[in-house]
């Protein structure tokens, strides 16, 4: 019988152009990510699972967020101890289907704050429509994590960058579960300066702009539309 290859790399970075991209590549968030791609796995099932992705994920996006020194009272005696520095970090969806990463790092981070940034694609150009903005004030010491499960033309996230951008952000990080190679260039084109965190690397899109191997329509499959 063949080894089992064994590896601890939980985490890959892409070479070359896209070395912003961090694959969190955990063995619990591949095996619901399956499951999230299964055409028969119900709408109850996907939201539960886009919701652990998530949550999975946040510990990596998470690693090296600035913390401060702080004195604790334990029972026992006084001590020091870390805690995450700055403004209370900003959770901003892409409306509809980022809604559904929410709950799941909100559990991790409860003192976040929530904003939502409306976009939809329009079906025969693919590009972007804005709809809503409403984010929490973007202070410089504030950390913005932009969640959308999905990254194909990369237009609606690099519309939504911008406009996050516009009112002053300026730590953003993006968040999304599958992402299309044409998405991670046209973002890494658009913003280099924003770290990309996905679960998946696939393969490539097809001529409706659908990300292939993909999961479908992330926004349709989680509030059980269509
Ligand atoms: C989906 C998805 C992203 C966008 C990705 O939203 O949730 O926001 O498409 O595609 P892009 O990278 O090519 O811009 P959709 O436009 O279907 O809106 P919805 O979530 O309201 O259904
Ligand atoms: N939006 C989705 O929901 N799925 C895709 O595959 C592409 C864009």
């Amino acid at each position: 019988m063949l080894p089992v290859p064994r590896t601890t790399a939980h985490i890959a970075r892409m070479p070359g152009s896209f070395a912003n991209l961090t694959i969190v590549a955990h063995p619990l968030i591949q095996h619901k990510l399956t499951i999230l791609r299964q055409r028969s796995t119900s709408t109850k099932d996907f939201k539960q699972l886009v919701n652990e992705i998530a949550m999975l994920m946040t510990y990596e996006v998470t690693r090296d967020l600035p913390t401060e020194t702080v004195e604790v009272d334990t029972p026992l005696e006084q001590t020091m101890g870390r805690r995450v520095a700055g403004k209370k970090l900003a959770l901003v969806p892409i409306l509809r289907a980022g809604l559904g990463m929410v709950e799941g790092i909100a559990q991790l981070i409860p003192s976040a704050r929530v904003g939502h940034i409306g976009l939809y694609r329009d079906h025969e150009t693919l590009r972007p429509v804005s709809y809503y903005f409403k984010v929490p004030a973007a202070e410089s010491d504030r950390d913005f994590f932009l969640l959308d499960p999905m990254l194909a033309t990369g237009g609606s996230a690099v519309a939504a960058i911008q406009t996050l951008k516009d009112a002053g952000a300026g730590r953003i990080r993006f968040l999304c579960l599958v992402a299309a190679p044409e998405g991670v260039q046209a973002l890494l084109d658009a913003h280099p300066d924003v770290p990309i965190f996905t679960a998946a690397l696939d393969r490539q899109l097809n001529e409706k702009g659908y990300i292939l191997p993909g999961l479908g329509d992330a926004g349709d499959r989680l509030f059980g539309t269509r």
